[in-house]
């Protein structure tokens, strides 16, 4: 039988989706949100102390380290919070018998240039940077260690926080961008779906209130290349600007990025829970929410 949860550790809590779902969980759940000062998770010793003292009943894991070129710079500290850190958690809660909830990414896929048509949580990995590699090892350190855990894999967040780690996010560049220059060039040849992180919050609260254990992927429906997202952006905040699409030749990055890394949330959809809106419609309500319309 599924062991009640009333205690939740949320590790991020600052975060872009850490500040969603603290919002969230709270409402339900007793909730423990140490500041990065008191449990960061590359320090094992610590986090298992930190969890034995504290007893949740379960952990969601939003810590990354995310931006994706840095990642490429500094590959072992990469694997240390995006796998080891992952690991070490992933131990812990198999010591004390708690689900985890870690989030990972679209990145974890990619290699296939050609592909065209949304991954199912079935297809095999293939990532393309250091970043989707430590986010998928540590994937793999969770499924090795524990029955109980849900490895959320979103996309292209935006959120009222802002990702902390990328110092904000797109839907905040574009604008800022459009009022500093009156013109943007956005890429043409990436495709994604942009995800709201409140309707994601409230996806994984939905979730861990069940014992369907497993890999889920999360996103808003449909899917858009950058371009399409930032025009749409201008269009819901009625921006006057020149949005001229390029070819991502045009941005050299140290990363590289998937062409395509669309999701199909199908697992969430075959247990009845795929709430996600389509993107167009969860970006205007947070554009509404943020007081840009
Ligand atoms: N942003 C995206 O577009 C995107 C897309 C797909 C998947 N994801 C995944 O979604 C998750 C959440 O992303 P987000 O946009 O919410 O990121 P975020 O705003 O940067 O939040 C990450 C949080 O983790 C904390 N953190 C970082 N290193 C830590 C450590 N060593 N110990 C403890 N806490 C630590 C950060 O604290 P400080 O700020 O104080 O360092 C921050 O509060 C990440 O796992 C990311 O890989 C993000």
């Amino acid at each position: 039988m599924m062991k009640e949860i009333k205690k939740i550790l949320l590790i991020g809590a600052d975060g872009q989706l850490g500040s969603d779902l603290k919002k969230v969980i709270g409402e339900s759940y007793e909730l423990l949100c140490p500041l990065i000062e008191e449990l960061d998770v590359t320090q094992f010793d610590k986090v298992k102390e930190y969890i034995r003292q504290n007893r949740p009943d379960l952990i969601i894991n939003t810590a990354a380290f995310h931006q994706t070129d840095e990642c490429e710079k500094d590959s072992p500290r990469s694997f240390l919070v995006n796998t080891f850190a992952v690991k070490n958690l992933a131990d812990v809660c198999k010591e004390l018998d708690i689900p985890l909830v870690n989030i990972s990414t679209d990145y974890i896929f990619g290699l296939d240039g050609e592909r065209k048509t949304p991954y199912i949580e079935q297809d095999l990995p293939a990532p393309v940077n250091i970043y989707g590699i430590s986010k998928l090892s540590g994937e793999y350190c969770i499924r090795y260690t524990l029955k109980k855990y849900f490895i959320i894999r979103p996309a292209a967040l935006f959120g009222i926080a802002g990702a902390r780690g990328k110092g904000g996010n797109f839907v905040e560049t574009m604008l800022k961008l459009a009022k500093e220059r009156g013109k943007v060039k956005v890429k043409n040849d990436e495709f994604t779906t942009p995800t709201y992180t409140k309707e994601l919050a409230e996806s994984i609260v939905r979730l861990i209130k069940t014992d369907k254990y497993g890999v889920y992927h999360i996103t808003s429906q449909g899917e858009c290349s950058w371009h399409e997202f930032a025009q749409k952006i201008f269009e819901l905040t009625n921006t006057k600007v020149s949005c001229q699409p390029v070819s991502s030749d045009e941005f050299p990055t140290i990363a590289k990025r998937p062409c395509y890394s669309v999701l199909d949330n199908k697992h969430l959809r075959e247990i009845g829970l795929d709430k996600m809106s389509y993107w167009g419609d969860a970006l205007k309500k947070y554009l509404k929410e943020k007081g840009h319309i």
